[in-house]
């Protein structure tokens, strides 16, 4: 081997790129430091990150375990297979494809199996929690599709079943779509199935936000009521950037496949597939039904210790892992909270609340979820002395005098992350 080549092999990313290095190093300390309330985020496992940064990365290939287009697959294939099989077991259903990148990918391989250009869908409306893939007009599933949405009770900010059905009879959907990032309730599976096979539309649940809490046992399963299943293995679930589709339906697993790939992708991401099978199979362990559990509690503990402080929260409280505030019961708008909060290390964002502007510097509402906290440790003492802060934090900017309190919030934030540090050794 020469010189060069051995450099190659060996240089730690700090020798090689400082620039990059850095800022490596500055989004570990930020993430130590900072409490992270992103509704979408998570903490993944050491061995979850052992595996993304493994040499499995270098590895190409296309097709399925077994079938595959290039040779030296065989520890891909051990990877894969481990990953479908534990998502069978974990979600209880027949067939599962483990290879999309993305939970937008995922999504767009169900409508590629399901639909043809220009048929209809029906969807959760974006302001009330629904998501960019599912028919919204910027995404290439709105601008090919026919899209429409049902949307939430104006008065219980809660789902409005009987308004879907009958917007479902009027419109008649090919797909009916259940989930979205910003509903805090639970979703009512069986219901939804019998306004889907009434109107002759496939069911789809899109469990991104949620699938933790179905794997472990806090929110009910979208099986056996769901023909077809997507989610993240992102977000509550704890796994890494990645998606996975579910179903029972035999007839389209062979389809479903193609509609993966070469349908909607090319050549696998190995690395992550292995990483997926990580965190799948930590998913099986009883400590995450405790994990699970305990995100439930958190929110709960959040949402009420903030109605207590007379922040309005959308619905009335929650029963996931999110709590969405309405801020405009503090005249505030949504960027303004993520500003003041972001000003004492708790990381969030602006989110549209039912009936909100559709244009994003208006909105009023704020979302907030608890998995990435939780899994650092907190628990209902430290997510009331949270909500306390945010609330502090809130009142304060609307009355125009946050200066005074951040100092305060900010000391609180370090002693809850120093006292539950992540990825220590
Ligand atoms: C309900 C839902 N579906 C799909 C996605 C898209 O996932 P990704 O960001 O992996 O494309 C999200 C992400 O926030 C989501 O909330």
């Amino acid at each position: 081997m020469t010189v060069q080549t051995q450099e190659y092999f060996k240089t730690s990313v700090q020798d090689r790129d400082p620039l990059i290095a850095q800022a490596l190093e500055n989004e570990s300390r930020r993430q130590q430091d900072q409490i992270e309330l992103i509704a979408s985020e998570n903490i993944v496992s050491r061995a979850v990150l052992d595996a993304l940064g493994h040499e499995m990365a270098n590895k190409t290939l296309e097709g399925y375990p077994g079938n595959r287009f290039h040779g030296g697959g065989e520890f891909v294939d051990v990877v894969e297979q481990a990953a479908i099989d534990r998502a069978k077991e974990l979600f209880h259903c027949e067939y599962a494809n483990v290879q999309p990148h993305s939970g937008t990918q995922a999504n767009l391989a169900v409508f590629f199996l399901l639909l043809k250009p220009g048929e209809k869908v029906l969807s959760l409306d974006l302001a009330a929690g629904g998501h960019l893939s599912h028919g919204m007009k910027a995404n290439l599933s709105g601008r090919w599709f026919e899209s429409h949405n049902y949307n939430v009770n104006p008065q219980n900010e809660v789902i409005d079943y009987e308004e879907m059905e009958r917007v479902a009879e009027k419109v008649q959907p090919k797909l009916l779509i259940a989930g979205g990032s910003a509903y805090p309730r639970e979703l009512d599976f069986e219901r939804m199935s019998r306004i889907a096979k009434k109107v002759g539309a496939w069911f789809l649940v899109d469990m991104a936000h949620i699938a933790g809490l179905v794997a472990g046992g806090v929110h009910p399963s979208p099986f056996p009521h769901a023909d077809i299943v997507t989610c993240t293995t992102t977000k509550t679930l704890r796994g890494p950037r990645g998606g996975l589709i579910l179903t029972n339906n035999q007839d389209w697993f062979k389809k479903l496949q193609a509609a993966v790939f070469p349908g909607v992708q090319g050549s696998l991401h190995t690395n992550v597939l292995a990483a997926k099978a990580i965190c799948l199979g930590e998913a099986l362990r009883d400590d995450f039904k405790v994990y699970a559990a305990q995100v439930k509690t958190n929110a709960k503990v959040l949402a009420e210790t903030l109605a207590d402080r007379g922040i309005r929260i959308v619905s009335g409280g929650t029963d996931t892992h999110l709590v969405l505030l309405d801020l405009s019961s503090r005249g505030l708008i949504g960027k303004q909270a993520e500003v003041v909060l972001a000003r004492a290390n708790i990381t969030s964002n602006k989110n549209p609340i039912p009936n909100d502007s559709p244009r994003p510097p208006e909105w009023v509402g704020m979302r907030l979820g608890v998995s990435a906290a939780t899994t650092r440790g907190l628990k209902e003492e430290e997510f009331r002395t949270l909500g306390n802060v945010i609330a502090d934090l809130i009142i304060a900017e609307a009355a125009g005098n946050a200066d005074d309190v951040i100092e305060k919030a900010k000391t609180k934030v370090a002693q809850i992350t120093k006292a539950f540090p992540i990825y220590t050794n």
